[in-house]
């Protein structure tokens, strides 16, 4: 028997829940191991706050939104000897072994766990679907789907006022989520940070529209998308804007440009909606209940059976182990291909 430790750290993702419940599912009753939760992410860890996890405590969990607990943004290598403070405060709860539940940042430190000696395994957690090394991560279908239900409210009122609807969603450096939901909800223009855009060629396809008599658009932007160079159209400076433990500023708020941009240059009627955390909220989709269920069970057999320094993730049809190194050398891109799949519905 061991003492295995469980955390979810970064921006929280529906379908946390359900990975917890198949770790403590498959690790308690089935290998008889004993599954202690840290509170927060990587604060909890460090400040040794951790309760144990059974399958009565985390009995009615599997739809249930955001994480029983809790996460944070903590980086524990942010300070000097932050490393060593972390596997002290590991062995000091006694815990033989790590699974961690989180996106880029939070399998960035797990890496540098697994690298100091520790057996830690990780689980592919974000809404944005960025992670390298595996196909899908769980949280993200659900973002999608909450994106295209409020993509189809808002063509209808759309087209009713024949006005341009600028529908801003998550996605700092990947635009998957405005790619997928854009697809799926008919969107006239995709703005993502992969591509820089031309607002004139954006304006274009929707006087293109209104030729036809299509007097309405969508454009669905990532909050992250950014004006191509000498385009004539630049974001204000983000005054002030603040930045979490790893780095990362605070995004958001592209929509409210752009509306003003949309209107003087088209002269339609232009409104903005900023999807916001309503992406991250709630019951997670059967597909993202699955995956997450799927992820957390391959990730207590890994650490069962003593392979540390993985990650679980899905390829194809299946779930693998990949190093956790190769998974947070790089942030997954869109595929060119599907982007050029969206570009043939563009305005
Ligand atoms: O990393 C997931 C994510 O939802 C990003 O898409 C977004 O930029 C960020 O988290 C928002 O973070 P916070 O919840 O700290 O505002």
């Amino acid at each position: 028997m061991a003492r295995i430790g469980i955390l979810t750290g970064g921006g929280d993702c529906p379908g946390l829940n359900a990975v917890i419940r198949a770790v403590v599912r498959k690790g308690v009753p089935v290998y008889g191991h004993e599954i202690m939760g840290f509170q927060y992410g990587w604060a909890g860890v460090l400040e040794g706050d951790a309760a144990p996890l059974t399958p009565d405590t985390t009995a009615g969990i599997l739809p249930r939104g955001g994480t029983i607990l809790g996460t944070s943004r903590t980086n524990p290598y942010r300070e000097d000897g932050g490393g060593e403070r972390l596997v002290k405060a590991l062995e000091s709860c006694g815990i033989d072994a790590l699974v961690a539940v989180g996106g880029e940042d939070t399998l960035g430190v797990a890496n540098r766990l697994a690298q100091d000696g520790f057996r830690v395994v990780g689980v592919p957690k974000t809404i944005d679907n960025d992670l390298a090394a595996t196909d899908f991560t769980f949280g993200f279908n659900t973002a999608v789907q909450i994106c295209t239900d409020a993509i189809d409210r808002l063509h209808t009122t759309a087209e009713s006022h024949d006005r341009v609807m600028v529908v801003e969603v998550m996605g700092r450096e990947a635009g998957w989520i405005a790619l997928y939901s854009g697809l799926a909800g008919g969107a006239d223009a995709i703005l993502v940070p992969e591509r820089p855009f031309d607002i004139e060629e954006v304006c274009d396809r929707i006087r293109r529209r209104g030729k036809r008599g299509r007097t309405f658009s969508i454009v669905v932007v990532s909050e992250g998308a950014v004006p191509a160079e000498g385009t004539g159209f630049e974001l204000p400076e983000a005054e002030g804007a603040q930045t979490d433990a790893f780095g990362h500023v605070r995004l958001g708020g592209i929509g409210v440009a752009l509306e003003r941009e949309i209107e003087s240059r088209t002269g339609y009627e232009t409104r903005m909606t900023i999807l916001g955390h309503v992406q991250r909220g709630g019951t997670p989709t059967a597909y993202d209940r699955v995956l997450a269920t799927r992820f957390g069970v391959a990730a207590i057999d890994a650490v069962h059976e003593g392979d540390g320094g993985k990650m679980v993730a899905l390829r194809g049809t299946e779930i693998i182990r990949v190093p956790l190194s190769e998974a947070v050398a790089d942030l997954k891109r869109l595929d060119p291909a599907l982007y050029a799949t969206g570009e043939v519905f563009f305005g």
